[in-house]
C-alpha cells in the first residue's frame, strides 16, 4: 500500500531508465576513528592477509551494467523541501565536507514500496542528476534501502578519492560514485552494524558498537576460505564484509550467480553464504515493502534567509503500520566507513 502525500510544488516522476555509469573520484575531511570502541579500532586497523580470488571479478562497470538491468526499478515521486531548511544530518555532512549548506537542494522521495519518504540532499552542482539519483536509489532493494535515514550527494571529489562513506545510517556519495555497486557496499555496512546486532549481542563478548564483521563468526567464515572477493576487501574485515555484500547481491540476482563472472568465486564462498543466509530475507522481503525505517528525530535546521511564509517543515516520518527505529545520536559519530572511488 502506498500513500502518496499531497503534492504541492515541484514534482519529479521517474520514467525511462538510464544507466548510471561511473568514473572515479569522491569525499570528506577531518573524520577520525577516535570514538570507536577499542575492539573496532583494532579490527579496522588490521589488514586481512588473504589473496584476492583468482581469476578476479571483472571490472566494476560490468557488474554495474548488469545490476542496473537486474534490480527491479521502483516508481517514485519526490517533493521539493522548503529551501530555508536542511535536515540536521545533511547539515552535519555539509559541515564535515566544508560545503556551504545553502548549496543543497532537499527532496523527500516516496518510493512505491514504502509509506515513509527518504530525505535526499543533493548539492546543486552534483554530477549526478536527480533523475539518475532517484532511479538508482529506486533499484536498491527495499530491505536495504529502508535502513538509510538520509542520502547526501556532493559535488566536489574527496581529496583522498573516496567514492562514498557511511556514518550511522547516513550515506554520503562523492561525484561519479552514485552506482548500485557502491550503494550495495555502503548499505552492507549498515546491515553489518545495525541489522546483525542481535547476532553480535548473542555472543556476549563484544562491546557496544561492534559490527558482525568484527566477531569470531565472520572470522570463521573468512578462515574457511582461501581468498577475499576484492583487493579493497583486504583493508580489514569490515570492508571485506561490505565487498562480500556487494557481490552477494549479484549472486542473488544475476542469472547463474557470481559463478558467471569468475570461477574464482569459490575462494570466498563461505563468506558469501554467511552473508546470504543471514541477510537474503531481510534484503528481499517477501512482500517487497518496507517493514521498518531508519529515522532521525532531530529538528530540521534553518539555513540562510527564510522566505516569507516559510513554515518550519515537518521532519517527522508519517505512515501507519510502520516500525521506525531511531538512530542513536552517538552512532552518527562513532560509525564511519569510507570507500574508494576508483572504478566505482
Ligand atoms: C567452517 O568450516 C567448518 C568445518 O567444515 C564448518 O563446520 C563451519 O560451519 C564453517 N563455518 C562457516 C562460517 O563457514
Ligand atoms: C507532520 O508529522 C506529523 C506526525 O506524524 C503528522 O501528524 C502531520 O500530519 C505532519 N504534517 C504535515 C504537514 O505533513
Amino acid at each position: 500500500m502506498l500513500l502518496f502525500p499531497l503534492l504541492s510544488t515541484a514534482l519529479l516522476f521517474s520514467t525511462s531508465i538510464t544507466s548510471a555509469l561511473a568514473l572515479a573520484l569522491p569525499a570528506p575531511r577531518g573524520l577520525s576513528a577516535e570514538n570507536l570502541n577499542p575492539h573496532m579500532a583494532e579490527v579496522r586497523a588490521t589488514r586481512l592477509e588473504k589473496p584476492i580470488i583468482s581469476p578476479p571479478f571483472p571490472d566494476n562497470r560490468v557488474q554495474e551494467k548488469d545490476l542496473q538491468k537486474e534490480l527491479k526499478p521502483k516508481r517514485w515521486v519526490s517533493m521539493k523541501w522548503h529551501s530555508g531548511y536542511l535536515p540536521r544530518m545533511c547539515l552535519q555532512h555539509a559541515e564535515i565536507n566544508h560545503v556551504d549548506p545553502s548549496k543543497f537542494e532537499v527532496r523527500y522521495v516516496y518510493f512505491e514500496d514504502c509509506v515513509a519518504p527518504w530525505p535526499v540532499c543533493r548539492h546543486v552542482n552534483a554530477k549526478e542528476s536527480w533523475r539518475t539519483i532517484l532511479q538508482t536509489l529506486g533499484k536498491v532493494p527495499v530491505g536495504m534501502r529502508q535502513y538509510a535515514s538520509h542520502i547526501v550527494i556532493l559535488a566536489e571529489p574527496h581529496p583522498e578519492h573516496w567514492g562514498a562513506y557511511v556514518m550511522g545510517t547516513v550515506i554520503t556519495v562523492f561525484p561519479g560514485s552514485f552506482t548500485l555497486g557502491v550503494l550495495m557496499h555502503e548499505f552492507s555496512h549498515i546491515l553489518d552494524l545495525v541489522v546483525l546486532q542481535p547476532y553480535v549481542a548473542d555472543l556476549k563478548e563484544y562491546p557496544p558498537g561492534t559490527s558482525f564483521s568484527a566477531t569470531r563468526q565472520w572470522a570463521e567464515a573468512i578462515g574457511n576460505d582461501t581468498a577475499v572477493p576484492t583487493d579493497y576487501a583486504r583493508t580489514n574485515v569490515v570492508e571485506d564484509f561490505a565487498d562480500v555484500g556487494r557481490w552477494a547481491i549479484s549472486d542473488l540476482v544475476h542469472r547463474g550467480g557470481v559463478g558467471k563472472y569468475t570461477r574464482g568465486w569459490v575462494g570466498f564462498k563461505h563468506q558469501m553464504y554467511v552473508y546470504e543466509r543471514l541477510l537474503c530475507n531481510i534484503i528481499f522481503p517477501k512482500k517487497e515493502v518496507c517493514t521498518i525505517r531508519a529515522y532521525d528525530t532531530s529538528d530540521p535546521v534553518a539555513i540562510g534567509e527564510l522566505q516569507d511564509g516559510d513554515a518550519k517543515p515537518n521532519g517527522t516520518l508519517h505512515g501507519t503500520m510502520l516500525n521506525t527505529f531511531v538512530v542513536p545520536p552517538e552512532a552518527n559519530e562513532r560509525i564511519h566507513m569510507c570507500y574508494p572511488g576508483s572504478g566505482a
